[in-house]
């Protein structure tokens, strides 16, 4: 793997220690990845944390490591797919917590590279179940959980696929897009509620599906991002934790590229 893949270090993202004190966020899709690196950073900056996903054992991990950093996690199996489970979810975040401060709705099922005529139904169906329908029921029975107690902030997952379209991946594009329509339509509906709602679109960020791929798939993946690496977890982490602290208190309904200048030089 070429050095500059792994360029930045972790431990020089700054802690953001206080940030969030005194508040209650959820990651739903916290079981690995971004959404795991999230859930710990939000603790860090003083959150408690309810971390949820399908993954009992994922999420323990998780859950176990923020409890060792001195924090506090609550792991709730849900699968966003199902309304149900997503409601009970969030009633048991507010009774056992009293609140819901903060949502990051992270959850994200891709489907293999292929042309759009190639695609099958059920790649179709999963990227609209999971990217789009999962969050949009989870976001609307967030934002009911907030307004309940006055206020809140929710940061939807995109993507670069959001904002520009992407060959071999039409159905999770399709979804990533409309999650941006969604995010900017519930930020009006809300904004004099003392709600935020934005959403981030990170490029090419260094979890499982990008770290298993051989180093000549990886090569073009680096060479169109202007900052010549893939991005961390951490740096989507701190950037959620940002966007969910009152230090954004005046950013609502805008989508924020994490993706190294990939964006920049036009979609
Ligand atoms: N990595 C990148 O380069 C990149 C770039 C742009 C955007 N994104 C987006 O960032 C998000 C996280 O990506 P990642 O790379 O960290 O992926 P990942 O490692 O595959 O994590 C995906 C997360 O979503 C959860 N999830 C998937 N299906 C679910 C379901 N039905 N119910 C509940 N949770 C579910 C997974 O948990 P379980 O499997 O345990 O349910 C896991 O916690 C995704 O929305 C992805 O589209 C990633």
């Amino acid at each position: 793997m070429n050095a500059s893949t792994y360029s930045q270090d972790p431990a020089r993202i700054p802690a953001q220690q206080g940030l969030l004190s005194g508040k209650v966020a959820l990651v739903l899709g916290g079981s690995r990845g971004i959404g795991a690196a999230s859930a710990r950073a939000l603790a860090r900056a003083g959150a408690r944390v309810v971390v949820a996903a399908r993954d009992e054992r994922g999420l323990g991990e998780v859950a176990e490591s923020i409890r060792a950093s001195g924090g506090e996690a609550l792991p709730v199996r849900t699968d966003i797919r199902d309304a149900a489970q997503v409601k009970a979810l969030i009633d048991q975040t507010v009774s056992v917590y009293g609140r819901l401060d903060a949502a990051f709705n992270n959850a994200g099922s891709g489907h293999r590279p292929a042309p759009f005529s190639e695609l099958t139904v059920e790649d179709i169906d999963e990227s609209i179940s999971v990217n789009l329908r999962g969050i949009l029921v989870a976001m609307k029975l967030e934002l009911a959980a907030m307004l309940a107690r006055g206020g809140g902030s929710i940061i939807n997952m995109s993507s670069t696929a959001g904002l520009s379209g992407v060959r071999g991946m039409g159905a999770y594009s399709a979804t990533k897009h409309a999650i941006i329509g969604a995010s900017k339509s519930a930020a009006l509906d809300h904004a004099s509620q003392k709600i935020r709602v934005n959403v981030v679109a990170p490029g090419p960020i260094l979890t499982d599906r990008i770290r298993d791929l051989p180093e000549e798939r990886r090569a073009p993946i680096v060479r169109a991002v202007p900052m010549e690496r893939i991005g961390l977890p951490e740096e989507v982490a701190a950037t959620v934790v940002w966007l969910c602290s009152d230090a954004a208190s005046f950013i609502t309904g805008a989508v924020l590229p994490i993706d190294g200048g990939r964006l920049a030089g036009g979609a």
